[in-house]
């Protein structure tokens, strides 16, 4: 498994840039905020799993308070902003939060700017291939 991971994660880092956290750790993505002539202005952060779709984690938009979407509305996620960046924080990061994290910026009547890093949850729960690849019908 760390060897596919491994692959897998140099396969994607041409693709986004990718920050490790610790199993357990906090961590914190920061979106650097294009400058806006209104000011008027929408951020989203997205989740993307392996294989699985966009699930947004929290928005922000003009003249509503921001908020989190029910699955991520709990102790474990913050999120901040100012006029330059908005940061999205796990602070107790778990296996399953791995994936990639978009960051989407609208401002009013623009199309929207995408970035996105891969998240590599460090743990040691190292899960052995050897039970997969036993060997059977061998012929030593
Ligand atoms: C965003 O995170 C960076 C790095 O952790 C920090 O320096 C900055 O103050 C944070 N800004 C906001 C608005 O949360
Ligand atoms: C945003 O960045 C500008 C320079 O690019 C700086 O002058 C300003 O203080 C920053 N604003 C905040 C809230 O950090």
């Amino acid at each position: 498994l760390q060897r596919i991971q491994r692959i897998f994660v140099f396969y994607l880092a041409a693709l986004v840039p990718v920050t490790t956290a610790h199993l357990g750790g906090p961590v914190t993505f920061t979106c650097v905020l294009p400058k806006t002539e209104t000011g008027r202005r929408d951020i989203h952060w997205y989740k993307q799993s392996l294989g699985d779709t966009l699930k947004i984690i929290w928005t922000l938009k003009e003249s509503v308070t921001p908020r989190f979407a029910p699955e991520f509305d709990n102790s474990r996620w913050e999120a901040d902003y100012d006029k330059n960046v908005s940061n999205l924080t796990i602070l107790r990061t778990n296996q399953e939060d791995e994936g990639i994290y978009h960051c989407g910026f609208t401002e009013w009547l623009q199309d929207t700017t995408w970035t996105g890093t891969y998240l590599l949850v460090k743990g040691n729960n190292v899960i052995s291939f050897h039970a997969i690849l036993r060997c059977y019908k061998c012929t030593l």
